[in-house]
């Protein structure tokens, strides 16, 4: 690849981002981020502390002393130095990532680890802001949906494997509260950009999604200077 990349792909909570930005970002050899995953190490290290997720001051202190890297490897992550990969991933964490998450001091800590990774890196970038916020200048923007039924049981499939058990209409009504927070919070709502392409992934596999991204990547890069294999 001879020109630095950046991917983003946003949308709601289960919609299919992480499998999908993890296969694009290996077709075309680009560093995958999952920037959720940065407000749920947040969220986990609040939990830990017992600090509220409405402290707004204590929170965005937390967030500018976190230590957050992205490990060799599939999308893991670690927190002052400790792999939480898998602690993250809990249904009480998701929501507070969510709560954490509406708060502009954490966001602007987060947003500038997220710029400062694409700086020397192809990037393809998943969350809620990226292609509307953290990079508006992106070579390509997709906004990834599903019905929340649909993602509620995606959600419930990958917990399960997991070995998380949680009951079906909890989940769906997490989401639901998930998807409201996200979409309605003053800081950097979810929200499709203007230039995003909408992809609705309810009745499409994982591999016809990858190839409607791929062609899309190729087409706004048919300079010839950019080539994604
Ligand atoms: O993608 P996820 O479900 O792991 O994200 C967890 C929460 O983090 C989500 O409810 C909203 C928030 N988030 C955000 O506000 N901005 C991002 N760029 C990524 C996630």
């Amino acid at each position: 690849m001879s020109k630095r990349l950046i991917v983003a792909i946003d949308g709601p909570a289960g919609a299919g981002k992480s499998t999908l930005a993890r296969r694009v970002a290996e077709r075309i050899g680009a560093v995958y981020i999952d920037t959720g995953a940065m407000y749920r190490a947040i969220a986990l290290w609040a939990i830990r502390q017992g600090i509220p997720c409405d402290d707004h001051h204590r929170l965005e202190s937390l967030t500018n002393h976190a230590r957050i890297e992205f490990l060799p490897g599939h999308g893991r992550i670690a927190l002052n130095g400790e792999d939480v990969s898998s602690a993250i991933r809990t249904p009480e964490v998701a929501t507070a990532a969510s709560q954490v998450a509406a708060i502009s001091g954490v966001r602007k800590a987060l947003v500038t680890i997220q710029r400062e990774i694409a700086t020397h890196a192809s990037v393809v970038m998943e969350g809620r802001d990226i292609g509307s916020v953290v990079f508006p200048d992106a070579d390509i923007k997709i906004y990834l949906d599903a019905s929340t039924d649909i993602r509620a049981r995606r959600r419930a499939a990958e917990l399960a494997e997991k070995q998380i058990q949680v009951d079906f209409n909890d989940l769906r009504q997490q989401i639901e509260e998930r998807d409201s927070r996200d979409r309605n919070r003053a800081a950097s709502p979810l929200l499709q950009a203007a230039d995003a392409t909408y992809l609705d992934s309810s009745n499409l596999s994982p591999e016809d999604v990858e190839e409607e991204i791929l062609r899309i990547i190729r087409s706004k890069t048919s300079n010839g200077k950019v080539l994604v294999s």
